[in-house]
């Protein structure tokens, strides 16, 4: 494990979040880092990546730790590595440097940790055996961080009230995984007119992700069929006439990550049905982005987003109404079904296993309205929230050969017409946007979104 040597920034950065945390609870916290998982035998293992809660407020991803917090102050509690380790994996560094690294107050061997657990409160990790060892710890039982109740929950509510708004160092790392992220995308639409099939763009974004140290943020989608939402098969060939679909991000050896989609086609030329839809998915990305700026409910980005598209599509002749009445019929959804994005930070869905907790407002929960049930953010924009824009359009055979949905949108969807689209999967246009005092700015921006360009840096 690489300690960094930066002249106490991390320390400085890790403390002020602790004292933070300090001043929104006044009971005691241990986190877990968790550990790593192996693939089929023990000494092959997949890559280690720390709990987010732990990567708060610790810093490094350190494996089989944890820390304790109390009014400010941070123990260290992890082993040394036994000598034989160093054969197989190299010196590692001593618990005192890994302590003075983060700024800790002290720092102990693992075993000392069960003096510390009486009234602590936890956030449950996703490894199950650590998630054992944490109920066996506290001797009490520890829900699912979605589902966390007492001091749990409180814990879950104060560090999501600290992690929605990103610091200083937070957003150093977010602008580096975004900066990679950009030049990924862009090595790939390089890539593509000599790929065969979708791995080879995806081998050449991950080289640029892997060439900065840094690992994917999340399962890349790199696909001719977009309307796949999360596709993770990379084996299609690219044929002429396919628009290839990248959702691709980068992720700081901090942890903290990046999230960004563009489409091209895989000609280097947009069809000019693909064209007509693409700049309806843009028209929604831009509008929206224009109206980030503090105080403005994220709920009506997502209408926002869901109204420039069904205006879009009747311009089209795809469908036929008011896009008001159409939105408030969740017509778009048939071709636009998830949010309009999510928060962004430590994780690509950032804070996501507290459930809604940290995405929605306290009150608030999700619809079960068929345009509204994926949307992950449901709050007012605050500055230093960093959200993800990401309109798309799809064609999802699940979605409009589905009887119910064809005989509910029968009136209102132009069928024939909608068949003349049929070389458009999936579009998808997806940006990292920072909130600031002012307004917004976009940490993504250097990635161009419009036709032109894009057909120009597929030619280069
Ligand atoms: N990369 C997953 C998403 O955009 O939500
Ligand atoms: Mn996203
Ligand atoms: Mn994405």
């Amino acid at each position: 494990m690489e300690i960094l040597t930066d002249n106490g920034t991390l320390a400085t950065t890790l403390r002020e979040r602790r004292q933070r945390l300090a001043k929104v609870i006044d009971f005691p916290v241990i986190l877990w880092s968790g550990q790593r998982s192996p693939r089929n035998f023990s000494a092959n293992l997949y890559p280690f990546r720390a709990s987010s809660h732990f990567l708060y407020f610790a810093g490094l991803s350190l494996e089989n730790a944890a820390i304790f917090l109390h009014g400010g102050k941070l123990e260290l509690f992890v082993d040394e590595a036994p000598p034989s380790s160093a054969l197989w994996h190299g010196e590692m560094p001593k618990r005192e440097a890994i302590a003075q690294a983060i700024g800790a107050d002290a720092a102990f061997p693992l075993s000392e940790l069960p003096s510390k657990s009486t009234g602590a409160a936890t956030i449950a990790v996703q490894n199950a055996t650590i998630y054992r060892q944490q109920t066996q710890i506290l001797n009490r039982s520890v829900a699912p961080a979605d589902a966390a109740e007492g001091i749990d929950r409180e814990l879950a509510k104060a560090i999501a009230s600290l992690r929605l708004s990103h610091d200083t160092g937070a957003l150093s790392e977010l602008r580096k995984a975004a900066a990679v992220t950009v030049e990924a995308h862009k090595a790939g639409m390089r890539a593509t007119l000599t790929a065969k099939i979708e791995a080879g763009v995806r081998g050449a974004m991950e080289h640029v992700i892997i060439a900065h140290n840094m690992t994917d943020a999340y399962g890349g989608i790199v696909t001719v069929h977009g309307e796949v939402l999360h596709n993770e098969q990379y084996h299609h060939p690219l044929q002429p006439g396919d628009l290839l679909l990248a959702d691709v991000g980068a992720e700081t050896s901090m942890g903290w990550a990046s999230d960004v989609t563009r489409t091209w086609p895989v000609t280097g030329k947009f069809s000019p049905t693909q064209r007509d839809l693409y700049q309806i998915v843009l028209a929604a990305h831009d509008a929206c982005i224009d109206k980030i700026r503090p105080g403005i409910e994220y709920l009506d980005i997502h209408l926002l987003a869901a109204s420039v598209i069904a205006q879009g599509l009747v311009d089209l002749d795809i469908l036929r109404g008011q896009a008001s009445d159409l939105v408030e019929m969740d017509a778009h959804a048939l071709f636009f079904p998830h949010g309009v994005g999510h928060l962004l930070g430590l994780d690509v869905h950032d804070m996501e296993d507290l459930g809604d907790l940290a995405g929605y407002e306290e009150g608030r929960s999700r619809s079960s309205r068929f345009g509204l049930g994926y949307l992950r953010l449901n709050r007012p924009l605050k500055p230093g929230m960093l959200v993800t824009i990401e309109p798309g359009f799809y064609q999802v055979p699940a979605i409009l050969h589905d009887p119910e949905m064809h005989s509910k949108y029968q009136e209102v969807v132009n069928w024939e017409r909608l068949a003349q689209f049929s070389d458009v999967r999936g579009i998808r246009i997806e940006d990292d946007v920072l909130v600031t005092q002012e307004g917004s700015e976009v940490l993504t921006a250097k990635l161009p979104t419009d036709v032109d360009a894009i057909e120009q840096l597929i030619q280069c």
